[in-house]
This record gives structure tokens, sequence and C-alpha cells, in this order.
């Protein structure tokens, strides 16, 4: 077991290390592999290896290569990880349902996997912040924008850019721009309904009820049977007003896109993308990293605390 793992470190020496040594081990292990992500990315950019195909697609080798750099946000954030996966399956469940065709499909799962790739340019520090101030909530709504900059900047199609861009923005149009003190309003602010692109409206549904059930470190997941009343409320459908009290129905997400993904959960194929989520995500990052530790310096799985 992982937790063996921890309990067994030691220096050279065969002195047990405190858990400063170990979070310092982990953060230099985490800069190693950023910096050979970057370095690896710098290559492939010189050597003029980036292929795009010609239907506007990214092609599987430059896909890869942005998922990595995806996959290295994750791993600076132990209470996402996993999320982009689990957002792509969502995603890519709910395109199938409203009809997409295997092209847009294709274009679907690669935005879903790099929707949140803005993040790159976030400090560690903002990963594990348990208590949102303004300034947090600012620089938090920055990453839409950011990602598309990123993309840009590695020559990837405009259409994928646009999806990311737009992921975050409500379909009722409310916004940072013109409702500044809604709780939850869309970023950028720059667009609404169906002029959203249908593959960020699906990915805003399916980044949401992976939000609303996974912990954050500032606030604890909900039940999927919540998380799925919630969506509807937010979608201006019939919902159990008994399990969201006190809240009214609205439109932040395209109600046909939720339509889309209850169908899924009520033919029973979220069984398997979900079952997962009972085993142990910092499992994972063990695997990889050999080594357990999160923020704030305890071990709060009961897989890895094996119990
Ligand atoms: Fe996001």
């Amino acid at each position: 077991m992982a937790h063996a793992k921890i309990a067994k470190a030691k220096d050279s020496k065969g002195e047990e290390l405190s858990l400063r040594n170990r979070i310092e081990i982990l953060e230099r292990k985490l800069a190693t592999a950023e910096k050979q992500i970057t370095q690896y990315h710098r290559i492939i950019y010189v050597q003029g290896r980036l292929i795009k195909t010609k239907d506007g697609q990214i092609s599987n080798h430059e896909f890869e290569r942005l998922r990595g750099i995806a996959d290295v946000i994750e791993t600076r954030d132990v209470y996402t990880k996993g999320h982009s996966e689990r957002v792509t399956k969502y995603a890519v469940m709910m395109g199938r349902v409203l009809g997409l065709s295997e092209q847009e499909i294709k274009l679907l799962h690669k935005a879903a996997h790099l929707h949140d790739i803005g993040k790159l340019y976030w400090d560690s520090g903002h990963f594990t912040v348990t208590k949102p101030n303004i300034e947090w909530i600012k620089r938090f709504r920055e990453h839409p924008i950011e990602g598309e900059i990123f993309l840009k900047t590695q020559k990837i199609p405009e259409n994928i850019c646009r999806m990311v861009r737009y992921h975050h923005e409500r379909f009722d149009g409310i916004s940072i721009i013109n409702n500044p003190t809604h709780k939850y309003p869309g970023y950028p602010g720059e667009i609404s309904g169906e002029e959203i692109p249908l593959e960020s409206r699906i990915i805003a549904v399916a980044d949401s009820f992976d939000a609303m059930t996974t912990n954050r470190p500032y606030k604890k997941k909900m039940p999927a049977r919540v998380a799925f009343e919630e969506l509807k409320r937010c979608a201006a459908l019939d919902y159990d007003e008994e399990a969201i009290p006190d809240k009214k129905a609205e439109m932040q997400f395209d109600p046909r896109v939720v339509e889309a993904f209850i169908s899924i959960r009520r033919a029973g194929s979220m069984h398997s993308e979900m079952s997962h989520r009972v085993g142990c995500p910092y499992l994972m990052r063990a695997d990889s990293l050999n080594l357990i530790v999160n923020p704030e310096g305890y071990i709060p799985c009961r897989n890895c605390r094996n119990i």
C-alpha cells in the first residue's frame, strides 16, 4: 500500500524523513515533471513537428503533448486529480446523445480535456486556498481566456480555442459584465444562449457536475443525486425543491444539454464512469510520485489510511 511507502520514507542515512522533507521532495518532483514537459514541448516546437490535420483537428501527436501539460496541472492540485478525464467522459457521452457527428465528438473530446489548461499560469498556492477572497475569484475567472491564449500560441485550431474560452459562460447571459454581484456569473461574459458553442455548453454541465461531486479545498462534495437536482434547477427543469431548498430556478445551463445528461444517468450508463470515485485519487498520484502528502500535511483519504 502507498501509505506504507510514506511510513518507510527515509533519507540516505536511513533516518525517517520529516513531513516538511516529504513535501519538499514532492515539490521538487513536480517542478522536474513540469520542466520536462516544457522541454519536450520546446523540442517538438523548434523542430517544427507540429502537425495539424486538414479538417481543423489537432493531430494525435499534438494532442498528447498538450494533454501532458493538462495532466501536470492536475498533479499540482490534489483536489482535482482526474477532473479533466471525468469531464471529458461525461462530455463525450452527452455529445453522443445530442447527435454530434464523430468529427464533432473528436473536437469535443479534445476541448474537454484542455478546458482548464489556462490554470497553467496559476501559482501553486492558488490551488490550495480554503477561503477564496475577491482576488482569488478574480484570478480564477481568468483561466478560460488564459487557456485560449495559451492554445493560440500553440497554433491550435480556432474552433477548439473558442470552446475553451466559453466554457464558463451562462446560457441566460448573466455575467461578470452585466451582473458582477451575482454569486455565479458567467465569464468572460461576451456571449449567451446558442451563441455559446454547443461543445462549451456541454463542457459547462460536465464541469459543474464534477465540481459538485468532488471535494475541493473550499467545499465538500455533494451526492450525485443532489448534484443532478441542482443541474435541473440551473436549467429551469422540474427539480426536487426539498433537495435544493431556498433556491430558485434559473437558466445557467442549456436545458437540452442537462436533459441529455439526465437521460444518460437514467440509462445507467454513468455507473461505470462514476464507480472509480470510490477509489482514492491520492493513490493514483502516490503511484506516480511515490508520495501521498496533501498540502496541509495530512492524509485525509480512507483508502490511504487503510480504514
Ligand atoms: Fe474551468
